[in-house]
């Protein structure tokens, strides 16, 4: 949380020179950002104002087919989390527009859009089941831009209780930052909490070298990646 705040600080003195945030969604980033929205909240009201007006990021994910107003879509996931309680506007807290009516199109739209902002800063990451980041299903390379992806079985079973429980009714497609934009990030934080995660944390863990069978273990060609672990996450690392 303390890199975080000091990122938004950093955000405060740049203003606009300073490169966009990366931000996730899922169960493990609800906490990361209810601290974060208490840690702001307790700044001054001049200071809130300010970032406000300089707030820019980029989120990695978003389903295609879901409106906006749908509480399942990771629009409505920030706006909740992030938006409401710190009164931005969309326009600044931006995601992959799964609406649009050629999602391909969308997609290069979205990463010409993070190139033409400098690139992604701090990018914030959690990981899947399965190993994905963003919705980089395995297998998958390094060099994969902004694209539409296929969800996999594994990922719609890990996303289905935000659907009633029912995998099939989990969007089959997502619109997803790739490994190039994710890994031309200034620093990437890695963030994995809980028992679900910890098989697929000690594969990780225990890799030499990327593999296409983990996307998640590209993170391993960056050089400023930092890991937040809970202790249930690391329980077989
Ligand atoms: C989801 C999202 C990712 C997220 C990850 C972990 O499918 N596409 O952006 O970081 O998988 O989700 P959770 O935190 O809910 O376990």
């Amino acid at each position: 949380m303390d890199v975080l705040e000091q990122e938004f600080r950093q955000l405060l003195i740049h203003g606009h020179a300073a490169r966009p945030l990366g931000l996730a969604t899922g169960r493990t980033m609800e906490p990361v950002y209810a601290g974060l929205v208490r840690r702001l909240q307790g700044w001054s009201g001049t200071d809130r104002q300010r970032l406000r007006l300089v707030w820019s990021s980029f989120n990695l994910d978003e389903y295609i087919g879901l409106a906006s107003r749908d509480p399942r879509s990771y629009r409505a996931f920030m706006d909740t989390w992030l938006g409401q309680p710190l009164q931005l506007t969309s326009s600044c807290l931006r995601v992959p527009d799964g609406q649009a009516m050629d999602p391909t199109v969308a997609a290069e739209d979205y990463s010409r859009d993070v190139q033409a902002s400098g690139g992604i800063g701090l990018q914030l990451l959690g990981l899947g089941a399965n190993g994905h980041v963003g919705f980089n299903e395995p297998p998958c390379g390094p060099e994969q831009r902004c694209h539409v992806v296929t969800l996999s079985e594994a990922t719609r079973h890990q996303n289905a209780s935000m659907f009633g429980g029912t995998p099939a009714a989990v969007p089959h497609q997502a619109i997803t930052l790739g490994v190039a934009e994710i890994l031309a990030a200034r620093e990437i934080h890695l963030v994995v909490t809980g028992r679900s995660k910890a098989p697929i944390l000690a594969r990780l863990l225990e890799m030499q070298r990327p593999d296409p069978s983990l996307p998640a273990s590209w993170l391993l060609e960056h050089q400023r990646v930092q890991l937040w672990a809970d202790a249930e996450a690391l329980s077989l690392a």
